[in-house]
C-alpha cells in the first residue's frame, strides 16, 4: 500500500471522462488500497481514481460510518430531495464552495470482488456519492458551486441560530 501523488485543479486529467473497469486485476486492487491510503492520509471522506492520475471509474469514500466503500462503474440510479452545503475536494485544498445536491442517492457499482451492490446514501454519504461519481465525468464541484470558492481558513460569516 502506498500513498499516491493527489493531482491539483488545472491538471487536464481531472477534466477527463473515466473508461469502465472490464475485470478486477492485481494493479486494480493495488490501486484501490492505495486511493484509501491516500485518502486517509489527507483527511478525505472520499477519493476518486483520476484524482491520483488513473482514468478508471473507481472511486473511494469513507464517511467515518464505519463501511468504507470502494465503488467500481458507479451509477446513480435514483435520486430525490435536495440538500445545500459546503463542499470541498483533496484537488481543490484550502477551499470550499455551497453545492445542492440530492439528499438521497440510490448508486449501483460493483465492489472490489465485482459483484454487483448497491448503496443507498443519505445528506453526507448522498453528497460524498455524487462528488465522486463527478470526477469520473470530469466535473469538479466548483462547476456546481451557487456563490462561487472561499477559503477555508477565512470562512463567511456563519449566522447565529
Ligand atoms: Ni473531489
Amino acid at each position: 500500500m502506498a500513498i499516491r501523488k493527489i493531482r491539483y485543479d488545472g491538471d487536464d486529467i481531472l477534466r477527463k471522462t473515466c473508461k469502465p473497469v472490464e475485470k478486477m486485476t492485481g494493479r486494480i486492487e493495488t490501486l484501490i488500497d492505495d486511493m484509501f491510503d491516500t485518502m486517509y492520509e489527507a483527511n478525505g471522506v472520499g477519493l476518486a481514481a483520476p484524482q491520483v492520475g488513473v482514468l478508471k471509474r473507481i472511486v473511494v469514500i469513507d464517511i467515518c460510518d464505519g463501511n468504507p466503500l470502494a465503488l467500481i462503474n458507479p451509477v446513480i440510479v435514483s435520486s430525490d430531495g435536495e440538500q445545500e452545503g459546503e463542499e470541498g475536494c483533496l484537488s481543490l485544498p484550502g477551499l470550499s464552495g455551497n453545492v445542492k445536491r440530492p439528499n438521497h442517492v440510490v448508486c449501483k457499482a460493483l465492489d472490489r470482488n465485482m459483484n454487483e451492490i448497491t448503496v443507498e446514501g443519505e445528506e453526507l454519504l448522498a453528497r460524498a456519492i455524487c462528488h465522486e461519481l463527478d470526477h469520473l465525468d470530469g466535473i469538479l464541484y466548483k462547476d456546481l458551486a451557487t456563490d462561487g470558492l472561499h477559503s477555508i481558513d477565512a470562512p463567511p460569516e456563519i449566522e447565529d441560530a
